[in-house]
């Protein structure tokens, strides 16, 4: 680009720096509720709120409880959520097959808020790690993930996810050839409407831990992720994972996690055209609570400039669990 500026004192860039109304006027960059997915742990009981130690601030809630909350996201104007079951020990097996009971806790939770709170979205992760007792997203068998055998689990499981009334499914799992397969079923089965948001540039990472505590899926996990989560070194990759997913059939498309991939999140931005998500993860908001807990940064405005920094990157919106907290921060301005 070249130096538009007049040389100093002509130019002064400070001149449009010097109050409040003269840095909003200029300002390049908003955040709105609009741009954001809240994404919740549902779990059995009622009238149940129960704290998860490694995301202060975050609740499992039962079915109950979820509507309250969902509720609540829909009047500060968040237009969708992300549902995800605390699955009992009892109920995962080698197969996956609570996966695709269609009175599984996910699918109660969904009919349940889609009826008494019409007007939100709600998207569902189609993988198979909440239902796994081997804790991984695919079928797991002699120590390797049978690709083609999870896709076959994933479709059931994605229709299910339909008929409960979910508006967006969220292939989290990598699998190769999901989306295809995911979307030409949706198609037989009626269900022309319902959006998919493809976890394409889904990193292998460690900062999903405090999820994984969230979901009762740290215990169960043998070994790690890598036969099919992203390499962090690599973003061409990270790139051809999207383009193939949009050409599978996905209408929108994720990097997952958020603030350490915000160059993945940006040369998608400018290459590529669909709406592109990012998903500030659980192990960002851990690292935020935890050094606000310690009075060691101002919370709030962490929040704020943290989220910033994926519109500024140019994604479409954040999954993030400061949704209805930064929306409330909007309210009522830093
Ligand atoms: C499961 C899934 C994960 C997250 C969303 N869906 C964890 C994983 O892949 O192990 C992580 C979200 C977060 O850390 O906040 N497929």
């Amino acid at each position: 680009m070249e130096n538009q500026l007049a040389p100093f004192p002509m130019s002064r860039p400070r001149r449009l720096r010097q109050s409040d109304w003269m840095r909003r006027m200029v300002s390049e960059t908003t955040i709105s509720p609009d741009d954001f997915i809240y994404p919740m742990f549902i779990c059995e009981g009622e009238n149940v709120t129960d704290p998860i130690p490694s995301m202060p601030g975050v609740n499992r809630l039962s079915i109950d409880m979820a509507i309250r909350v969902a509720n609540h996201a829909a009047n500060v104007g968040i237009p969708a959520i992300a549902l995800f079951p605390y699955t009992d020990i009892k109920d995962k097996n080698k197969s996956c097959t609570e996966a695709f009971n269609p009175k599984n806790l996910v699918n109660r939770a969904t009919r349940a808020i889609r009826s008494a709170v019409p007007d939100i979205g709600i998207m569902l992760d189609v993988a198979l790690d909440p239902y796994n007792s081997d804790g991984h997203d695919g079928i797991l068998r002699d120590g390797e993930i049978i690709n083609d055998e999870t896709l076959m689990a994933l479709e059931k499981q994605a229709i299910v996810q339909a008929e409960s009334g979910a508006n967006i499914l969220g292939p989290s799992d990598m699998m190769d050839g999901r989306i295809g397969i995911i979307r030409s079923a949706l198609e037989s089965n009626d269900f022309q409407n319902v959006a998919i948001m493809a976890y394409s540039a889904k990193f292998s990472s460690s900062y999903y831990g405090p999820f994984r505590d969230a979901v009762g899926a740290s215990g169960a996990l043998k070994g790690d992720k890598k036969t099919y989560q992203l390499d962090p070194a690599n973003t061409n990759e990270a790139l051809r994972m999207i383009q193939r997913d949009l050409s599978e059939g996905a209408d929108m498309i994720m990097v997952k996690p958020g603030m350490p991939y915000l160059d993945v999140c940006q040369r998608i931005t400018k290459e590529i055209s669909a709406p592109c998500f990012a998903y500030q993860v659980s192990g960002e908001y851990a690292m935020i609570e935890a050094a606000a807990l310690n009075g060691w940064i101002d919370r709030d405005k962490v929040i704020f400039e943290s989220l910033l920094s994926f519109k500024r990157a140019g994604c479409a919106g954040i999954l993030s669990y400061y949704a209805i907290k930064i929306a409330e921060i909007l309210d009522s301005p830093l």
